[in-house]
């Protein structure tokens, strides 16, 4: 056996990967894919790789110095279930699965408990990065056995994308943790393209500016606060023309947002743990209702306001813009931090929250250096009990919220739909009230259906008997 680690698929990312860990001094990398074809083209293309080549699953097994570990790239689902029944037929105890796909959590939970008898271990590892992060250095966010980390931890900090000098891997937390917590970044990465996608929208519908014009912006925006990679190719993508048409690439691109499901998972899970995640939400519905173009093509007679909007002055309107896009973002993280607080709460996991934004700080797609401060934010105080009440948070949203509200009305008054800007707001406002209307909510759940609520002068539960008497009864 002469290989020190295996990949298994060989699709772009799988590919990129098995580059990116031959590159690797000390590793020698075999390939194995369903389709032999697949793994002899890789070789042929990259020679000075040195990859071993494999057509079976025992052969990769057999290629595979011990313990063995082998890197799942499939396609996440059904794919994933069948390599793993295979390589575990061949493998042995100690020896170390690793699912680099976009696994549902809940998926990896299963898996990791249905092999851990074998004495395998199952690692789902959340990898971000796209094909570029693949390749040269992604964001790892490994779960499964702390134990198994001893061996792949060296393996993946190898490959990682690296920030101040450190790895962007951790072993976040048992089984499913991994996966989880890649769930809520890509959640967090929905939110963040769909902030920036209406900042865009409200300056070039407000300003009237052109779409190279306003990738100047971005690139500016780049060098402040905001500046993290999907503000860079923003820019990149508002400058391109498009070739046929000579046209702004960005309007001849149809505006129907395609999803994969980790944006729909985030908030699926977000319900069920009871985690406020709007804005995460809205991002993944505006995707939804950008696709449903019957729908809108129906709706576009329905009447918008009658007033014209003009804006007075460009400048101070972008710096709004930008300001609104800054404290939405903060009051997304926020939100995703709180979810992530909330899975590892209900899954037995230990999360520190400040290490997965370190190694969310570089090869991610939401790389930003906001990141950093959320680091530091719970290095001072890991028991946050909100991201946004840290200090550094807390000031950048007092100081932006006046702006974030004066983009809000702007947006309703012109007919611009900013459903990431104005729930955001509506969460921090919720959020800081003294009191909520919550309050008439629990009386008519009390009304109709004796669903009895709390005092806020005196503890225990009660009910009022609405259709008797009308008195209140203790209902403990
Ligand atoms: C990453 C990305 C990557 C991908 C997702 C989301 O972290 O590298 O999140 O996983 O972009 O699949 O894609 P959709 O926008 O198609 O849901």
């Amino acid at each position: 056996a002469t290989a020190t680690i295996g990949v298994v698929g060989l699709a772009v990312m799988g590919s990129n990967l098995a580059r990116n860990l031959a590159s690797r001094e000390g590793n020698t990398v075999a390939v194995y894919n369903r389709t032999t074809a697949k793994t002899d083209e890789l070789i042929a293309e990259h020679p000075e790789a040195g990859f071993v080549r494999t057509t079976t699953v025992q052969e990769l097994a057999d290629s595979l110095q011990r313990p063995r570990t082998a890197i799942i790239m499939v396609k996440a689902g059904a794919a994933t279930d069948a390599v793993i029944d295979e390589l575990t037929e061949v493998f042995e105890p100690g020896d170390i699965i690793v699912d680099g796909g976009n696994a549902l959590f809940t998926d990896t939970i299963r898996r990791e408990a249905a092999i851990r008898d074998t004495g395998i271990h199952f690692v789902g590892c959340g990898i971000s990065g796209g094909e570029e992060g693949a390749l040269n250095g992604p964001s790892l966010m490994p779960g499964g056995p702390a134990e198994s980390y001893e061996t792949l931890g060296p393996i993946l900090a190898s490959i990682a994308a690296v920030a101040e000098d450190e790895p962007c891997v951790t072993h976040v937390g048992t089984d499913g943790a991994g996966h989880f917590v890649k769930m809520v970044h890509n959640g967090i990465e929905y939110a963040d393209m769909q902030l920036i996608a209406e900042a865009y929208d409200l300056i070039r519908r407000g300003t009237g500016k052109s779409p190279a014009e306003i990738a100047d912006v971005f690139q500016e925006w780049n060098s402040g606060e905001l500046a993290s990679y999907l503000i860079e190719i923003t820019a990149e993508v508002l400058r391109q023309t498009d070739e046929a048409t000579g046209e702004p690439l960005v309007d001849v691109i149809l505006d129907a947002a395609g999803a994969k499901g980790t944006g729909a998972w985030t908030v699926q899970t977000a319900l069920d743990l009871g985690v406020p995640v709007s804005g995460i939400a809205e991002a993944v519905f505006a995707r939804s209702l950008s696709s449903r173009l019957g729908q809108r093509e129906a709706a576009r007679g329905l009447p918008g306001p009658s007033q014209e909007w003009t804006v007075d002055d460009p400048e101070t309107f972008v710096e709004d813009v930008r300001q609104a896009l800054f404290a939405s973002k903060i009051v997304a993280y926020s939100q995703g931090f709180d979810e992530i607080a909330a899975g590892a709460a209900e899954h037995g996991w230990d999360i520190a929250k400040g290490d997965v934004a370190k190694i969310w700080r570089a090869g991610c797609i939401i790389r930003a250096q906001f990141l950093g401060r959320i680091t530091e934010a719970y290095a001072d105080d890991p028991d946050l009990s909100a991201l946004l009440l840290a200090p550094y948070f807390r000031q950048a949203l007092g100081e932006a919220q006046e702006a974030w509200r004066r983009v809000v009305v702007t947006a309703a008054q012109a007919g611009i739909p900013a459903p990431g800007f104005s729930s955001s707001l509506a969460y921090y406002d919720g959020l800081r009230a003294e009191q909520l209307p919550t309050a008439l909510i629990q009386g008519q759940r009390d009304f109709f259906g004796a669903h009895t609520y709390r005092r806020t002068d005196r503890d225990g539960v009660f009910h009022t008997l609405w259709s008797g008497d009308r008195s209140e009864v203790s209902a403990d």
